[in-house]
């Protein structure tokens, strides 16, 4: 029997889009993607900081956060990976139900996990980042020293060493971290929002 069966969906009398119009920008998820060390953290947190000056009610979902507090008993192998993505998911569909933009920086390697978010959430609200750097490039980087263990043996499942990462085959966008400085990718993601009408941005570009 279905552990559903007994419970009902209760909508509340305050809608999606009058939070959305109280709020005065569409709420969505912005989904960065990549590599260990490819810069998904810092740039979530860049691009929540032009929003949030801009007068967006803004929130970051981070991987090792959320992994001290809500995904806790998870570990890396791909059902553990797998379980953690579905969590970020509907937390971020709930969070996005509530007003908000919500920035999510987990690797989140699976395709078909992060396809599966997508279908969680209205068309054109889920917005797909691929932070696309060289493996070699973050391992070099390797600013935890993860990779350096890695390499070593001594972390099982590491993502781009002995764990697959699946690149995104259609992300809406595209941004270098390896190749482009912070605020260059930062303000390529937002000018995408701007252009699709989901922000109105006051703020201006500093060298636009
Ligand atoms: S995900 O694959 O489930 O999306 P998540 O983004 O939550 O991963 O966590 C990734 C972070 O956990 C990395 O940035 C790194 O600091 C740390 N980490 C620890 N072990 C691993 C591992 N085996 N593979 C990848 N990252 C790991």
């Amino acid at each position: 029997m279905s552990t559903l069966q007994n419970i009902r969906w209760h909508a509340g009398h305050v809608s999606r889009q009058a939070r959305e119009a109280q709020n005065g920008h569409r709420s969505f998820v912005l989904w960065f993607t990549g590599l260990s060390g490819a810069g998904k953290s810092t740039l979530a947190h860049r691009v929540e900081e032009l929003l949030f000056r801009d007068g967006c009610r803004t929130y970051v979902l981070d991987g090792d956060n959320v992994r001290h507090g809500l995904c806790r008993d998870l570990g890396f192998s791909a059902v553990d990976r797998q379980e953690n993505i579905r969590r970020i998911g509907e937390m971020s569909k709930l969070m996005a139900d509530a007003g908000l933009i919500v920035i999510t920086a987990f690797i989140s390697p699976f395709r078909r996990d992060r396809d599966g978010i997508r279908s969680l959430l209205p068309a054109g609200e889920f917005i797909e980042v691929h932070c696309d750097a060289p493996l070699e490039v973050c391992e070099q980087r390797d600013v935890k020293g993860l990779y350096h263990k890695a390499r070593q043996g001594a972390i099982p499942e590491f993502t781009g060493i002995s764990s697959p990462y699946e690149a995104p085959l259609a992300p809406e966008i595209v941004v270098h971290t390896g190749r482009d400085t912070l605020d260059d990718c930062a303000w390529q993601v937002v000018r995408y929002l701007a252009a699709r009408q989901l922000i109105t941005l006051s703020n201006k570009e500093p060298h636009a």
